[in-house]
């Protein structure tokens, strides 16, 4: 099938940089034209359905599926004693593209609780649940794993040893700061483990024709889904065809290759048959990652009159006893304010947990905590406003890498926001201020989000008619990528939006950015202005067969489309349907890719091959990154200890802000889920079992609509053209980071309790 291409109706002529256009792909999502991975019906297909450990660790002594057979439709029971034969996948931990080595139906033992254990095909859907619901399975040598940090039966190591490319950050003297700084603040501090809980679960729709593979699966990065389930398969790439035009919520869950979408792929070759599998929710957090908790020993110590002179912070997380990851939060905390000693150190606990991944600003969301937690701190022990305090320590390039940013705008982030949300109400000492029987209390928190770059090829079709068509395998994970992407080009070649044609979510399209790290955009910029240069470099080489040549060589050499025509530098242009009439053609295509300085040849067939590469932070003797100020305040009831956030702030500066209308839901999508991350989201382990106990969005808290109150957005105006020639930056998980720590602040500034835990719980206030 060929890919899903999508045009802007008529009429909506907002279009380029800056400008709020509405969703392209809008009326197909709120009419159902829309296919999710799950809804495609093909023909003879059959449904799976998995069976899930409900057990901790232990062996399979026994599987009876002769009951199951017996149900009326159910075709196999597949278990560790007749599943097709996988080898472990090479897992993102180490440069490869599966979520875990371990793959799934492989052998008797029981690595972790939820761990899948057999899958039950059948004609139908029901006879398939019906048949996993009925399967009885008896489990030996049960044993309780450990799902903590700290738990008796983990191993905790430091991360060197797992990985030796890793080192520690050393700046300056550490220790000696500690002893000599006149205002410290120690402390252990901590986040808990989350689990992203998408909308859309794990689904997989899947057809074999021959050698050729066709998947319909949600994706955020269709390069490597590409090459991994090739991997798995032992098929080329090339016979692998992903497809995702529209993906129900990810952050983070949906980049790499899960093992039960490789068996899924396997199953259905076996089988000879179309196969579809949509896990249940309770399913959908043990079968793929989760965001691991997270123990900071935190140190922070500042002069007599306020700058600080030491940072030290170890950050330890928890990953599975196979695969060694860790979302390192000591690089982000450590480059925000100016610090001459920083010591920071990584460790990791082996636990008996699938292994962890990514999960909205993996590093920044609970690396934020201890720091901006502990800014609140020392800034009261200095006696300095925290706002002020954070101004203050404003430093002139990164302390760690000593490179100049290429842009930040923190402090007037920080002011703005400050006298948006009127800061000077803030109450000057906890339990000043009462509004209906409850505390008030203002936070503050810095937000950073480092500017990633993925490669990114685009394809360029200009035609006769002067329509424009883009293609790219990009991915839009909700946040209207479909729509950026036309307004990139819209800008790029002055072509209004209503006549850019877009194809993105499609492993066949050119290679796209991978959709994390906030990266596409910044991505696609490069990439897109560099085609568009092509695209009138070419033009300008076809226009030379024109009866009467229009420009002149040197001329030639700095062209521009806009919208119809090709422009020279001195403004003279030609009709570039003329050109194309001339040549005899009726379009021109052109490929492009810009990928950050860095990348190299190497680099680039390692994204080829799947690997999540992204050239982050640094670049060009840059450190490039978002920046943003979060304000909120805070009510606790006096009598009950609930926590209500009415009011939320976020002033960022993230460089050319390309879609204001789909970044602001960006941003106050983010916000909320700090506020969630700050007051409700856990996962929690029961330590004695060895089991998850909420791994059901029923039991599992975020926030609602009734939880989010006032929320606002501001961006500031911003110019940075290291990112890339339009000045964009990432901007999608800027939003969440620092959240947490503002109401914990807030908290503070409310009721005097100081919580360093999160999240923040009433039974925390009593
Ligand atoms: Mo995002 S957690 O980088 O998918």
């Amino acid at each position: 099938m060929s890919q899903l291409s999508i045009t802007a109706r008529k009429g909506e002529t907002s279009q380029g940089l800056g400008k709020p256009a509405k969703r392209i792909d809008g009326l197909a999502k709120v009419t159902g034209g829309a296919r999710y991975a799950a809804d495609h019906v093909l023909p003879n297909m059959v449904f799976g359905s998995y069976v899930t450990a409900p057990i901790s660790m232990g062996t399979i002594t026994s599987i009876d599926t002769a009951p199951v057979l017996e149900i009326p439709g159910v075709l196999r029971v597949f278990t560790h004693e007749n599943a097709p034969e996988m080898a472990d996948l090479k897992p993102f931990a180490a440069g490869g593209t599966a979520q875990q080595s371990k793959m799934i139906l492989q052998s008797p033992e029981v690595l972790y609780h939820g761990m899948p254990v057999a899958l039950v095909v059948a004609e139908t859907l029901e006879a398939a649940e019906e048949g996993a619901r009925r399967l009885e399975i008896k489990y030996d040598d049960l044993r309780s794993g450990a799902l903590t940090l700290g738990a008796d039966n983990a191993e905790s190591i430091p991360y060197g040893e797992a990985n030796p490319d890793y080192e520690d950050i050393q700046i300056g003297d550490a220790d000696a700061a500690e002893k000599n700084a006149a205002h410290l603040v120690q402390g252990t501090y901590t986040t808990p483990t989350q689990h992203h809980h998408p909308m859309e679960t794990y689904s997989t729709t899947v057809a074999w024709d021959g050698p050729r593979l066709t998947v319909y699966e949600p994706s955020q990065f269709l390069v490597g889904m590409q090459n991994g389930i090739a991997e798995a398969m032992g098929i080329e790439p090339m016979n692998v065809h992903v497809i995702s035009p529209f993906v129900g919520g990810a952050f983070g869950c949906k980049a790499t290759v899960t093992p039960h979408l490789a068996m899924n792929c396997a199953v259905s070759r076996q089988l000879g048959r179309p196969l579809k599998v949509a896990l249940g929710r309770e399913q959908h957090p043990t079968m793929g990652s989760f965001r691991s908790p997270a123990k900071f020993d935190f140190t922070l110590g500042c002069d007599a009159e306020g700058k600080l002179t030491v940072l030290r912070i170890t950050d330890e997380q928890l990953t599975s006893r196979f695969d060694p990851v860790h979302m390192n939060s000591a690089e982000p905390v450590t480059r925000i304010y100016a610090c001459p000693n920083i010591l920071g150190k990584v460790r990791l606990t082996r636990a008996d947990c699938p292994s962890p991944g990514f999960m909205r600003a993996p590093a920044e969301t609970p690396g934020m905590f201890p720091l901006e937690v502990a800014m609140d701190e020392l800034a009261e022990k200095a006696g300095i406003d925290p706002v002020e305090f954070r101004i203050m320590n404003e430093p002139d390039k990164d302390p760690v890498k000593n490179l100049p940013y290429s842009s930040r705008m923190l402090v007037q982030c920080l002011e703005r926001g400050r006298d948006k949300f009127g800061w000077s109400d803030r109450p000057k000492q906890p339990k000043s201020v009462e509004k209906d029987g409850a505390w008030v209390g203002y936070g503050v928190a810095t937000a950073l989000y480092p500017t990633n770059i993925s490669v990114s090829f685009i394809e360029l079709e200009y035609d006769y008619e002067g329509h424009v068509k883009i293609s790219t395998a990009a991915h839009d994970l909700g946040t209207g990528q479909w729509t950026v992407v036309g307004q990139v080009a819209s800008e790029c070649l002055g072509v209004p939006l209503s006549k850019i044609t877009v194809s993105i979510g499609d492993s066949d399209l050119p290679a796209g950015a991978l959709a994390g790290g906030s990266a596409t955009t910044p991505s696609i910029s490069r990439s897109i202005y560099q085609a568009s240069r092509s695209m009138a470099e070419r033009l300008g080489e076809l226009s030379a067969k024109m009866e009467t040549p229009p420009f002149s060589e040197e001329e030639r050499k700095d062209l521009k489309v806009e919208g119809a025509k090709l422009v020279t530098k001195s403004g003279t242009s030609v009709e570039i349907a003329k050109i194309l009439e001339a040549a005899g053609e009726t379009t021109v295509l052109v490929r492009a890719n810009n990928p950050a300085p860095g990348m190299g040849t190497k680099g680039l067939m390692g994204f080829m091959k799947g690997k999540p590469v992204l050239n982050g932070f640094h670049f060009d003797d840059h450190t490039v990154a978002s920046w943003g100020a979060h304000f909120v305040e805070v009510r606790v009831d006096k009598l009950t200890r609930t926590i209500r956030v009415p009011r939320m702030l976020g002033v960022y500066a993230a460089g050319t802000i390309v879609n204001p209308l789909t970044a602001r839901s960006q941003m106050i999508g983010g916000m909320i889920w700090g506020l969630g991350a700050g007051l409700l989201e856990e996962t929690m382990a029961d330590t004695k079992r060895g089991t998850w106990v909420n791994k059901d969005i029923a039991e599992y808290l975020i926030a609602c609509h009734a939880d989010a109150m006032e929320i606002e957005s501001e961006f500031l105006d911003e110019k940075d053209t290291v990112a890339n020639p339009l000045g964009t930056k990432g901007i999608g998980e800027l939003g969440i980071v620092g959240i947490n720590a503002a109401i914990a602040n807030a908290v503070y500034n409310a009721t005097g309790i100081r919580v360093r835990d999160l999240p923040l719980r009433l039974e925390k206030l009593l």
